[in-house]
């Protein structure tokens, strides 16, 4: 993707989106994690990484929030980064389910077909595939570095939020038990669990998220540290399960309004990604009924209509000899 953009036509866009929404008190913290419920509402940040490293970011970026579902993005990478895309495509699948991210109804109607990593039950799978099979420790080890290789920074778990999920995640137990029962979980079910919960309690920033949405958008070269964490192949990969199902139930209003991949989380977090471009992310606790923020999404929404980010655009791209005479003619 071609896109003629300078970093003040960025910074504006990312300044006049926060000025716009920053006082919008739609929607409501997710609290059935009573710890989410708890949130300064009022958060409110957005972030976006350059492939030259470069941050902008404009509110509470440095405020570190539950990951939550925005963790199924890299525990999916590292399952395709350890075990090649096609595994896991044969293993979990690459299907929107259309129903809540944590819908048993979606396992049953699927049981002899795989989904996503993205909604719940794929991610818990795909927490059961992490090698070392069976090494809780080391699996645990492989998704915070691979995290951190993504972020180019530490990250730590909020331990009262590991608890308060570990406390009411039944349904996530149901879902753990139902693949077992189904042969698709591929690990010890609550081992499988208990690194899900963990991962979606881990705290992170809207700047680290952005890097990682950059590392991302980079073809797998983190643009602060320049290591590349994974094979540039699995981009595409990553962005096609962000596109079909990010946004559970709501991903095609989002697709419709914004045109770009990207995952959303009950902390409040989302992280999209502009292939070739940049990463976005940004944060604010209130949710719709599926799960997203309200306000993170109209925000990146309102900056990909003013910077025309969207991936189905033909605003951008290569244009021809022959197709410049026409436009010049
Ligand atoms: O498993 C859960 O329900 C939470 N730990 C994560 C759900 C989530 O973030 C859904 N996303 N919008």
């Amino acid at each position: 993707m071609i896109l003629k953009l300078n970093k003040q036509q960025i910074r504006t866009a990312l300044e006049e989106a926060y000025d716009h929404y920053k006082d919008n008190t739609e929607g409501k913290n997710a609290d059935y994690i009573p710890f989410l419920a708890g949130v300064p509402s009022r958060l409110f940040g957005i972030a976006a990484c350059l492939p030259d490293g470069e941050l902008i970011a404009v509110g509470d970026t440095d405020y570190a929030f539950g990951i939550e579902s925005v963790s199924k993005v890299p525990t999916a990478l590292l399952a395709m980064h350890q075990y090649g895309a096609e595994t896991v495509l044969r293993q979990i699948g690459a299907d929107a389910t259309g129903l809540p991210f944590n819908s048993i109804m979606a396992i049953l109607l699927e049981n002899d077909h795989p989904s996503t990593p993205l909604v719940n039950a794929g991610a818990i799978a795909a927490c059961s595939m992490i090698r070392p099979t069976g090494a809780s420790d080391a699996k645990w080890k492989a998704i915070t570095e691979f995290i951190e290789a993504l972020t180019g920074s530490r990250i730590a778990v909020i331990d009262e939020l590991y608890r308060s999920e570990s406390e009411t995640n039944f349904n996530n137990r149901a879902i753990a038990w139902l693949l077992r029962n189904y042969g698709r979980i591929y690990d010890d079910p609550e081992l499988s669990l208990d690194l899900y919960t963990r991962q979606c309690s881990l705290g992170v920033t809207a700047r680290q998220l952005a890097v990682m949405a950059a590392t991302i958008a980079s073809g797998g070269v983190n643009p602060i540290t320049h290591l590349k964490v994974f094979d540039a192949a699995l981009t595409p990969k990553i962005t096609a399960l962000m596109a079909t199902v990010g946004f559970y139930e709501h991903t095609g209003d989002w697709l419709y309004a914004t045109g770009l991949p990207a995952k959303s989380g009950v902390g409040g977090g989302i992280l999209a990604v502009v292939p070739g471009v940049m990463g976005l992310a940004a944060f604010a606790p209130p949710l719709d009924e599926a799960g997203n923020s309200v306000k993170a999404q109209k925000a990146l929404a309102q900056i990909a209509d003013r910077l025309s980010l969207g991936l189905f655009n033909t605003t951008h791209g290569i244009v021809t000899e022959a197709e410049r005479s026409l436009v010049e003619a």
